[in-house]
């Protein structure tokens, strides 16, 4: 692992971009063109290191997304939108990528027409009642244009879970004290909706007052992100990205959008008033329909996509996409006879699992593969012995899916990770730890939800997308030099341009 990373640091260093003179934008400028995507991500650690041109062309795509004359010069007008209040995620989804990433990157609506909502606090200033009737009411403008339904839960996990922090607050995505970005969420189907409490929320809109922002118009808005929408340019849409009031109902392109997400397939035929405009917010073109339109052995490149996981097993790497399989020897080389399909492996397995999330080696040999509430447990050999429920591993019944699970080759305890909590459980006694679920903010500078956790040579690995992070047990957080990109590293892929953006959180 060493040596390799060696190799990659050189090559990414030995590509940086020329710094000219002519242009000094701050970082602070370079970094807002960066976190909304009009820059490639710089590489961790370093300078940035932009030429003038990358910068005006930056520029000018900012002033079009935002409405403004794009002369890729910082006027007055633009400088404003710097300091604007407004919205923490991205307004250019990186294209460049092929499409079986893109599928991944670009936003799903969620796949069912219920969807429970959750209030976990209010804000410093307004109470949590006053915060769940504006929920409600922030919700019900999106309702029928998806033809969703939203329900209001107490005390299991929602779909859309709703909190007010501040600063780092454990997703790679720290909020910036009072100004700037006011809030964030998550696409389906995490959920997650973050309002920044160092904001002065307030709940009557006022254009002019710079002090106090609109709870309604910023809720509407992320509730749009928490259904699959992402930024629009037309300003007068919900989905613009910088702050504005008041919001009083949805934009001809924010309905759009939800058309494309939710009712697409439903509809036989198409409204007229929606055949002559494309939305531009930006919705995927890859959802799971189409999927099944690929030829059945359209094997993804391990090279080029994301994972829907990865473990250490048997002293190998286990890599799954789909419905295929790769196993690799420890000298990264792909042992013969992969990728084979899951179910050619794991006979007995149901064939309506179509894809393994979440597997790992038990003490004994086994190997267990979880989906939904239930794990089925294969012998060394990948003879099935029993299907099993998750009760047994002591989870809690609101728990509907574990997202990964690892033994600990520290404590020899087994992590079963769901998403944004983690138990720790043992299997000698088969009781769980005291003190459990925790946070995944506790694996400090770890984004989450993650899709996989290993082991390796006595380190802890956490993978998400293309990129990874390996674990720091001294200083409890992932390693500085993290993350990388896992093709590069774990599998015999080439150095490619894309991987320079896999080494740092920022586009997460
Ligand atoms: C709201 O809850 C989150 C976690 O659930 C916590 O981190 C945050 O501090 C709380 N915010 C307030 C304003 O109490
Ligand atoms: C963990 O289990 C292995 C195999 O059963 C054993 O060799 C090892 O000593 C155990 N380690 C700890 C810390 O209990
Ligand atoms: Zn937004
Ligand atoms: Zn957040």
């Amino acid at each position: 692992m060493v040596g390799l990373y060696n190799v990659f640091l050189f090559a990414l260093v030995s590509s940086q971009t020329i710094f000219k003179e002519e242009v000094k934008p701050t970082s602070q400028e370079v970094n807002f063109l960066t976190r909304y995507g009009y820059l490639p991500p710089q590489p961790h650690g370093s300078d940035f290191s932009v030429t003038a041109q990358s910068i005006s062309e930056a520029v000018k795509k900012m002033q079009k997304f935002a409405g403004l004359p794009p002369t890729g010069e910082l006027d007055p007008e633009t400088m404003k939108l710097f300091r604007r209040r407004r919205c923490g995620m991205k307004d250019i989804l990186d294209a460049k990528t092929k499409n079986r990433l893109k599928r991944y990157i670009l936003q799903q609506g969620w796949d069912k027409k219920t969807i429970t909502y959750r209030v976990h606090n209010g804000s410093s200033t307004l109470e949590q009642s006053r915060v769940e009737a504006i929920m409600t009411a922030g919700l019900a403008v999106w309702a029928p244009h998806g033809n969703l339904r939203f329900i209001q839960v107490e005390e299991t996990k929602a779909d859309i879970e709703v909190s007010f922090v501040s600063k780092d607050h454990g997703d790679g995505f720290p909020f910036d004290g009072p100004g700037r970005i006011v809030a964030h969420a998550f696409p389906p189907p995490h959920g997650a909706m973050h309002f920044d409490d160092d904001e002065l929320w307030g709940d009557s809109p006022d254009e002019d007052n710079e002090d106090v922002t609109d709870l309604f118009a910023v809720a509407v808005h992320e509730i749009g992100h928490a259904l699959g929408l992402s930024h629009s340019d037309v300003k007068a849409s919900v989905m613009y990205p910088y702050y504005q009031v008041p919001v009083e109902k949805l934009h001809e392109d924010d309905i759009l959008g939800m058309h494309e997400l939710y009712l697409k397939e439903a509809t036989t035929s198409t409204p007229a008033e929606f055949l002559y405009a494309k939305p531009s917010s930006s919705v995927p073109r890859f959802t799971k329909s189409d999927i099944s339109y690929e030829e059945e052995d359209d094997i993804p490149d391990l090279c080029f996509t994301n994972y829907n996981t990865i473990q250490s097993m048997q002293g190998k790497l286990f890599v799954f996409e789909e419905e295929w399989m790769w196993v690799l020897s420890r000298r990264r080389k792909i042992i013969d006879g992969y990728p084979k399909k899951i179910h050619d492996v794991f006979v007995g397995l149901p064939k309506y699992i179509d894809v393994i999330k979440t597997i790992y080696e038990k003490r004994n040999g086994h190997i267990v593969i979880f989906s939904g509430r239930f794990f089925w447990e294969f012998s060394s050999r990948y003879r099935l012995i029993k299907r099993g429920r998750l009760s047994e591993y002591s989870v809690p019944p609101q728990v509907s899916e574990l997202t990964s699970v690892f033994i600990s080759n520290y404590n020899n305890k087994t992590y079963l990770i769901e998403y944004e909590k983690f138990w720790r459980f043992d299997e000698h006694t088969m009781t769980m730890d005291k003190g459990y679920p925790k946070e995944m903010s506790a694996w400090r500078k770890v984004p989450y939800p993650v899709d996989a956790a290993l082991i390796w040579e006595g380190d802890t690995f956490f993978f998400r997308g293309p990129r990874f992070w390996r674990f720091d047990n001294n200083k409890i957080q992932a390693h500085e030099y993290y993350p990388l990109p896992t093709a590069q590293i774990w599998f015999p892929c080439a150095l490619t341009p894309e991987m320079a953006s896999y080494t740092t959180n920022e586009d997460i």
